[in-house]
């Protein structure tokens, strides 16, 4: 053999290893459609309509008592909060063994930050801006979760919040789209790794399509107005990025967007995520929101509702019956065509077999005692605490602080509350599993330290009677910290606040310890931005802690004396002001930017204009420098690329983390854009003196916008960069922009974020 006949065929081999995979997943996936259309083609309308169907189970995870006759008659295609193997197995028996067509049924439950082992809110975690630990988190959730018998989760929820009064803030990742959909991105990875038939794996449901986190006044539920560019660039990147992670479904929200509610949004529903994203899992609807949209009042009775969720490209329904109440009599009607029944039955069942339900439908009580509560998932969760915390504040290094103390007062009911340590929907958690800062502080210190706990009031401390106990542990005590913000039911859904202050007297509480005179720090539990600027002007250091999970109460110990160092940044602002909302620091300008010195400029007479703690905030045991900003070019083509890079260096005494973020502005364009945008970080963890250069890269994608004609485009002209360590200075530079000459991009093949 010729020296060159060896090497084509050393070319052939290797092209062909690498192609067999993709061949693979090719073949896979026409057997799945060609499984699809073989099943679909013995289906009744009546068992296609049962697929459409999902109905709930009781709160302790038991199946209804009319269900198992459902799911014999092939008219019921999907459950939610039915979990535990024992149960799921008896109705997937049913689904199995006993129905005509024998598909079994999908179990779909809220496992939000963990299904028994509980992780920190998911607000929490995207204060780590750490995916690989985010990814981590969504992965054991994953693995307990189908241990137990769910294949399904209604997570990662991705709306964008720029309101701290919508309790469902806690559930989201904060206010930016660019870390909303890195995190977006890391969760399902998390929950569904490379392929979500695998037995610790489960199908992720990017939710709540679309602008849920936009309601009017804060108020959960309500309406919601949004341009199409703040659609396009602020609350679809996150979704977009979950899609293209491969997420294997969506569910539509309850609110209105722009008169057309999302749960019958052809826009939305059908152009934007069929036919742009090319998205071909399923769609389910919120908890009766189709039903719900004869309340909004587009709907004109039951049928219409179905009529309208359906042929908007809302797959399954849930909990209301209405497709399956109506869907013969819309056939017959022609309000509804075969077809659209037909392709949503297609989408849900193309989702059981991915995730392996035909051949695998059971689970294994073996398998689920050994996975819940495993060591290994409690360990995850302690470190992803850790990387949750977000140290607000620390004069004169109050924090950390002395492991031999003599005495320390431990003040403020949350400090002691298992409940609340494990936040507001904790899956299948158990409060009696979740430890508290007390009971951490008591387990790390020795007994030399005495401990005096005081909890001040009970929640929602309406009343001072403990103070006075509470103070006299203060004062007999070396230090004492101060635990004080909201209960877990202050947030999460259904639970929007007018007000962002510490409920009831806490404040009152806190003034009274630091009255005291003896040193104190301030630990906050909450699930949102509070207005506490008292706390912020007087207490030498507050650390940011949420809702820290199952074992919550060790990491938050750890950061009080220095074992851990807190590295977290806010992913959403502190307002001053409930009056403020909406502040997020990525808005527009204005024409009359604000002047202290003239009246008729942007501001309130009664606050600051600007936030409390910026997005992006967040201190350290150690401090950091970042120095010699590079760019690879000062001029770049409209499609071409550039690196960027810069020096960050612990220069203090501890080990510690810094996330670099860089945030990009355009210096002119054809449509207004904000005042800058996030476009890259990167958490590192460096030694005492460790220095280290870390790089970005700017591309077509950071670069571009939607124009007046919806097109996603980069426009020539300048362009300047800021990389800091958090939204509020940092180190800038500029380069160009010059005209590309390959086409212009249009918004079906753009990316948006
Ligand atoms: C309503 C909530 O909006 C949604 O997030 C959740 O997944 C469903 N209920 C099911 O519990």
């Amino acid at each position: 053999m010729s020296k060159a006949q060896r090497m084509s065929l050393a070319l052939f081999l290797v092209l062909n290893i690498l192609a067999a995979p993709v061949a693979q997943a090719q073949r896979a996936r026409r057997d799945v459609e060609r499984s699809i259309e073989a099943l679909l083609a013995r289906m009744t309308l009546e068992e296609k309509l049962g697929q459409l169907q999902q109905l709930d189970g009781h709160a302790d995870g038991r199946y209804k008592d009319e269900q198992p006759e459902l799911v014999r008659k092939g008219l019921l295609g999907s459950t939610l909060n039915v979990r535990g193997v024992r149960n799921t197995n008896e109705l997937q028996r049913i689904a199995v063994e006993e129905s005509r067509l024998k598909i079994p049924l999908i179990f779909g439950f809220d496992v939000i930050h963990g299904y028994r082992t509980i992780f920190p809110v998911p607000l929490a975690e995207a204060s780590s801006w750490d995916p690989a630990s985010v990814e981590r988190a969504a992965q054991v959730a994953a693995a307990e979760s189908r241990a137990a018998g769910v294949h399904w989760t209604f997570a990662p929820m991705l709306d964008i919040a720029r309101d701290a009064r919508w309790g469902r803030i806690v559930e989201g990742s904060g206010e930016d789209p660019y870390l909303g959909a890195a995190l977006a991105r890391a969760r399902v990875r998390g929950f569904q790794g490379a392929d979500y038939s695998a037995p610790d794996r489960v199908v992720a449901c990017a939710k709540h399509w679309v602008a849920y986190g936009a309601a009017e006044g804060g108020r959960d539920y309500n309406t919601t107005e949004v341009s199409e560019t703040t659609l396009r660039e602020i609350y679809f990147p996150p979704f977009r990025a979950a899609v293209e992670a491969g997420v294997g479904t969506f569910m539509s929200a309850f609110n209105d967007l722009n008169g057309v509610p999302t749960s019958a949004n052809p826009f939305t529903l059908t152009r934007v995520l069929r036919g742009e994203w090319k998205f071909d899992g399923f769609v389910v609807s919120d908890y009766e929101s189709v039903k719900e949209l004869m309340n909004h009042k587009l709907a004109d009775g039951e049928a219409d509702a179905a009529r309208l969720a359906l042929g908007a490209g809302v797959d399954m329904e849930m909990v209301s019956r209405l497709y399956n109440k109506h869907g013969a009599e819309l056939l017959r009607q022609n309000r509804l065509t075969r077809a659209e029944i037909d392709e949503a039955v297609r989408r849900i069942l193309r989702v059981k077999f991915r995730a392996g339900l035909f051949d695998n439908p059971y689970a294994d009580e073996a398998r689920e005692r050994a996975a819940l509560m495993n060591p290994e998932h409690q360990r995850a969760t302690r470190e992803m605490a850790a990387r949750s915390l977000v140290l607000l504040k620390n004069e004169r290094e109050t924090l950390p602080l002395d492991r031999n103390l003599r005495s320390l007062a431990v003040v403020g009911a949350l400090a002691d509350s298992q409940l609340d340590m494990i936040g507001s929907w904790s899956g299948d958690g158990r409060k009696e599993d979740a430890v508290t800062l007390l009971a951490a502080l008591r387990a790390k210190l020795s007994p030399r330290t005495e401990i005096k706990f005081a909890k001040g009031c009970d929640a929602p401390c309406a009343s001072g009677e403990g103070f006075d106990e509470a103070v006299r542990a203060a004062r007999e005590s070396d230090a004492t910290v101060v635990v004080l913000g909201e209960s877990a039911d202050m947030s999460g859904e259904a639970a929007s606040r007018s007000s962002l202050e510490l409920p009831g007297r806490q404040t009152d509480l806190l003034k009274a310890i630091h009255a005291a005179g003896k040193p104190y720090v301030v630990v906050l539990m909450n699930g949102r931005p509070l207005t506490i600027n008292w706390a912020a002007e007087n207490s030498p250091a507050i650390l940011e802690t949420w809702f820290a999970g199952t074992q919550g109460g060790h990491a938050v110990a750890d950061a009080l004396f220095g074992d851990v160092n807190p590295g977290g940044k806010l992913p959403v602002t502190f307002p001053r002001a409930v009056g403020q909302i909406p502040l997020y620091y990525n808005h527009k300008r204005t024409g009359r930017p604000s002047d202290a010195n003239n009246k008729y400029t942007s501001k309130y007479l009664d606050v600051a204009w600007t936030p409390l703690f910026p997005f992006g905030h967040g201190l350290s045991y150690t401090q950091f420098r970042l120095t010699g900003l590079q760019l690879s070019a000062a001029r770049i083509p409209a499609d071409g690329r550039m690196t960027l890079s810069v020096e960050v260096e612990n220069t203090g005494r501890r080990a510690g983390d810094e996330v670099v973020q860089l945030y990009l502005t355009d210096a002119a364009s054809s449509v207004t854009r904000p005042v800058k945008e996030l476009k890259g970080f990167e958490r590192v963890t460096l030694r005492p003196g460790e220095k280290r250069r870390v790089q970005f890269t700017l591309a077509p994608e950071h670069l571009g916008f939607y124009d007046r004609e919806m097109r996603f485009r980069v426009e020539p002209g300048a362009f300047t960069v800021t990389v800091g360590n958090s939204s509020e200075g940092g180190l800038t530079s500029s380069f160009e922009v010059f005209e590309q000459r390959t086409p212009r991009r249009r918004v079906s093949s753009g990316r948006v974020n």
